[in-house]
């Protein structure tokens, strides 16, 4: 519970993206690049520690994708799979190993989880009515349902979530709810599901959380736990009926999968089982051993299953250890607006390393700089140019330049001895040997951001006291005063060197390069000089190059672009062409009321209602059923254009049209007179 005392190991974890899409700057901000910093830096203590991460490739939304794609989900996710882990290499990310949950270690790891709870009781077992698509034979788990949210009225809700507000819902909590596969209203059909009973372990996540963490896990984490705490955890189902997914390991269970956030984070085990067994390493003492620290970095969606959900799993199990912390980010934003997959709103980590090649720490840096860690947080292309500009070249990589260049201009390159020191030498000489614990204590604590203004500040440390020496005008007449100054500038490079290891890793080996170190300290001796009198550097090499406003300007308009394309889908109607009054009154509107409705079988569309005109009761058919229910159209006064030509549809007469609004989403709506007028009203 004290995240203070020493570990023996190290298990990070970095949330496993979904294998149905690339990665984008929003999930490197929130998980990959603070994980990275976390890890890189511990390994630089000499501590024992393991990385995981790997392909998340469960779920609905992959099978929907496969579906829309006519593809296999394995086919998918094998795609995204390779983007992914390719992308992550590229970019720097040094994960110990990056595995997937479609792979037979993770099947079995979750499976065995899974049947070991079960064998322990630690679940329960019910029968109920779930929806089901009679089109498709198929039960309607999680994402094949959508409706409209009952907290916030959004009309694309899905069966486990809301995305605009961001609520975890039931498929029954949705209002006119529809199949994703078919678009029909669903029937109700009895299913046998397992439940994790959260609600008896109250008191383990109440001790464990709301007593033991109350201090050192961040207040958004902890804020989300308790809310959910206190509203009273509720038994929680685990399996489901589909086909993709892993299987129950359990006898008669045909056509049920474990549900993917029960598979997911055992991902985790089963990723550390694989890097154990390829480097023969005891993969059960990074998870079981009460000595590991185990940290899980994740977004701020993910946290009930990461806080509760998994942990009441570990704990049932009872073998392993809980996590110690879980250092959750908010949501970064894109030049003001919500990242989107869908909407292609995004900076995608695999587009940005071809365009900027070389660049990697920019990003890295950025992202670190403008990290969501309290709130949801913005990236915009001028941030970016501005930080690369205004930081790390004139502030990283100008003292670094300034003071090669000018060892290779007075010293031929090597480091002159240290000789007198003066106060101001030793101020700073100081000063540099306090820096490890102080970006340490940061990255320690999850503040990276801090860390990262840290270490920037041992840069400021060589700039301003660089510039207050001024060895320039006096090496003439005091050469041996420029040997101090170098000497001194000379030593915090070097531990710039290390100390930007974890925030800036490609930055920090082209330095140990320049300064040709061929053995770097461990972190706690990096604020110690590490050049000795007469080491021989390398030439200077441009650490960061100027971010011009044409390449800043392209990525803006390519994002233009983007919400153009976006928009075209949305564009108003244009106006049609000019009608007389006479051909608008020779169109005979009446206000009017739906007596009965109901959909005509085999059509995903079409309701046949009958409407009350005032002038008789007739039928209309209408394309509106992806939008009402017939339930819910009986009852309402609408307009009808009464004197259409009557045409059959699907083989039944309509007689009129009732008005409808179209929306720019597509989505359709009644027109309905103000005030409850009679039946044929005329409208004019
Ligand atoms: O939200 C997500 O992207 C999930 N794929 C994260 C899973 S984390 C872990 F549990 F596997
Ligand atoms: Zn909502």
């Amino acid at each position: 519970m004290d995240s203070k005392r020493t570990h023996k190991r190290h298990t990070v974890t970095a949330a496993l993206p979904y294998a149905n899409g690339p990665i984008h700057i929003g999930h490197l901000a929130g998980v990959y690049v603070p994980a990275d910093i976390y890890v890189r830096y511990l390994r630089m203590k000499g501590e024992d520690v393991v990385y995981i991460c790997g392909s998340d490739e469960h779920g609905v939304p992959i099978t929907i994708k496969a579906k829309q794609e006519d593809k296999t989900p394995q086919q998918v996710v094998d795609h995204y799979h390779a983007l992914i882990k390719d992308s992550f290499a590229r970019f720097g990310i040094s994960f110990d190993v990056y595995s997937r949950t479609s792979s037979p270690i993770h099947h079995e790891t979750a499976a065995g989880i899974f049947k070991s709870l079960h064998d322990k009781g630690a679940f329960t077992e019910h029968e109920s009515d779930q929806y089901f698509d009679e089109e498709n034979n198929q039960f309607l788990a999680d994402r094949y349902i959508t409706g409209t949210c009952p907290h916030c009225g959004y009309e694309k809700a899905y069966g486990d979530q809301c995305e605009n507000c961001g609520t975890s819902l039931s498929p029954t909590d949705l209002i006119n709810p529809r199949s994703v596969l078919s678009g029909n209203k669903p029937v109700m059909k009895k299913t046998r599901h397992w439940y994790l009973p959260l609600d008896q372990h109250e008191d383990m996540l109440r001790k464990w959380i709301l007593e033991g963490h109350k201090h050192d896990w961040k207040s958004n984490v902890y804020g989300q736990c308790k809310s959910w705490i206190d509203q009273g955890l509720q038994p929680r189902a685990v399996t489901r009926d589909l086909t993709w997914g892993v299987k129950l390991p359990l006898e008669n269970t045909e056509g049920k999968v474990l549900y993917v956030w029960f598979d997911a984070p055992i991902g985790y085990i089963s990723a550390t089982r694989e890097w154990g067994e390829a480097h023969g390493k005891d993969w059960e003492k990074y998870w079981k051993d009460p000595e590991s620290k185990l940290v899980h970095f994740i977004g701020k969606d993910n946290i009930v299953f990461h806080c509760i959900i998994f942990p009441v799993v570990l704990h049932a199990e009872g073998s392993y250890i809980l996590p110690d912390n879980v250092p959750a980010n908010e949501f970064l934003n894109l030049e003001g607006d919500k990242i989107s997959t869908s909407r292609n709103w995004a900076v995608w980590l695999h587009e940005y390393l071809d365009a900027f090649p070389g660049k990697e720490d920019v990003l890295r840096y950025v992202l670190c700089a403008a990290a969501p860690e309290a709130k949801d947080n913005d990236f915009t292309w001028r941030d970016f140019q501005a930080r690369n500009n205004n930081e790390l070249l004139a502030i990283f990589g100008n003292f670094v330049n300034r003071t090669l260049v000018l060892t290779h201009k007075y010293f031929d390159g090597k480091v002159p001895p240290a000789g007198e020191l003066k106060a101001t030498d030793k101020e700073a000489l100081e000063s540099l040997a306090g820096f490890p614990e102080k970006i340490g204590e940061a990255i320690e604590n999850y503040r990276f951001r801090e860390a990262l203004s840290q270490m920037m500040n041992l840069a400021r440390l060589g700039n301003r006291y660089l510039t207050e020496a001024e060895p320039w005008k006096i090496f003439k007449g005091d050469p041996a005063r420029v040997e101090t100054i170098l000497h001194v500038c000379l030593q915090i490079c070097a531990s710039m060197a290390v100390l930007s290891e974890p925030f800036l890793p490609h930055t920090a080996q082209k330095l140990q390069k320049m300064l040709a170190v061929d053995k770097v300290p461990e972190w706690q001796e990096a604020g110690q000089p590490q050049l000795s009198a007469g080491h021989q550097i390398n030439k200077a090499e441009l650490l960061f190059e100027k971010v011009e406003d044409a390449t800043i300007q392209a990525q803006v308009d390519k994002l233009m672009q983007t919400r153009r394309d976006n928009d075209a889908g949305k564009a108003v109607a244009p106006q049609k062409e000019d009608i007389s009054f006479d051909d608008f009154t020779r169109m005979d509107l009446r206000v009017a009321t739906i007596l009965e409705a109901e959909k005509i079988p085999k059509t995903k569309k079409l309701l046949k209602m009958t409407v009350d005109s005032g002038i008789d009761k007739r039928t209309v058919v209408s394309g509106i059923a992806e939008y009402y229910t017939p339930e819910e159209v009986c009852g309402k006064k609408v307009v009808l254009l009464a004197n259409l030509k009557p045409r059959k549809i699907k083989g039944v007469e309509s007689h009129g049209m009732l008005l409808m609004a179209e929306n720019q989403d597509g989505s359709l709506s009644f027109l309905s007179p103000e005030k409850a007028f009679d039946n044929g009203s005329t409208i004019s």
